[in-house]
C-alpha cells in the first residue's frame, strides 16, 4: 500500500486503499434502504461537486469539458438510484444528514488558491476510488441478482473517475507534486475512514 510511483497506471486504484471491513458490508446489508437513500444523495452531490469546480475555477479551461461530462454521468447515476428507490417506495429526506467522512476530508484541504485546487482535485479522486471499492465489495456480497448486477455495472462505470481527477491535476502541477500529495491523501482517507462510525451509508 502507498507504493505509488509514476510508472504505475493509473496512479491510484482500488488496491491502494484500505479495504472496507465486513462490518461495513453487514451494516449496509442489514439496512439496504437506508444505504440506497444515502447512495442516491452521494451521486447527486458528486454531480454538484463537479459543477462547483466549473463555477470556482472558470479559468481552468482545459478541464471544464470533462468536468461537465462527468457531472452529467453522475447525474445519470443519481437518476438510476432514484428509480431504484422509487421501486422500493423510498423517498429522499428533506434534510440530508451530515457526511462526517466528507467533512473530515474537506477540512484537510489547504487554503492557498493553487493548493486548494490541487487538494480538491486529489481528494475527489481518492473519494471516487473509495466509491469504486465499496460498490465492488457490495456487488460481491449482495444476494439479490438485480442489485448485484446493478452494483457490478456501477463500479465498472465509476472505475475511471479516480484517475480522471489525478489526470486533471497533472495538467496544472508537476508530477512529483501531484504524486506526493496523492500519497498523503490516500493515507489521510484511510485514517478518516477508520475514524468514521460504521453505518448503512456509502461512507
Ligand atoms: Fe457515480
Ligand atoms: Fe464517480
Amino acid at each position: 500500500m502507498h507504493s505509488l510511483d509514476v510508472t504505475t497506471t493509473p496512479w491510484v486504484s482500488v488496491g491502494d486503499l484500505l479495504p472496507s471491513s465486513l462490518d461495513w458490508v453487514n451494516a449496509v446489508l442489514s439496512d439496504f434502504d437506508a444505504f440506497l437513500i444515502d447512495h442516491a444523495n452521494c451521486e447527486r452531490k458528486a454531480s454538484s461537486m463537479l459543477m462547483s469546480f466549473v463555477a470556482k475555477y472558470p479559468d481552468r479551461t482545459e478541464i471544464i469539458p470533462e468536468l461537465i461530462e462527468t457531472a452529467i454521468e453522475e447525474l445519470e447515476h443519481f437518476q438510476k438510484v432514484y428509480a431504484l428507490m422509487e421501486s422500493r417506495g423510498l423517498q429522499l429526506p428533506h434534510k440530508i444528514p451530515q457526511d462526517m467522512y466528507m467533512q473530515a476530508l474537506h477540512g484537510l484541504c489547504r487554503h492557498g488558491r493553487d493548493e486548494r485546487f490541487l487538494d480538491r482535485l486529489l481528494v475527489s479522486g481518492v473519494v471516487e476510488v473509495r466509491g469504486v471499492e465499496r460498490f465492488k465489495t457490495l456487488s460481491e456480497h449482495l444476494d439479490d441478482e438485480k442489485l448485484k448486477a446493478y452494483y457490478d455495472k456501477l463500479w465498472r462505470a465509476e472505475a475511471t473517475h479516480g484517475s480522471l481527477f489525478v489526470e486533471m491535476a497533472r495538467k496544472y502541477f508537476p508530477d512529483e507534486v501531484v504524486l506526493d500529495r496523492l500519497k498523503w491523501w490516500i493515507g489521510q482517507e484511510g485514517d478518516v475512514l477508520l475514524s468514521t462510525p460504521i453505518h448503512a451509508k456509502l461512507h
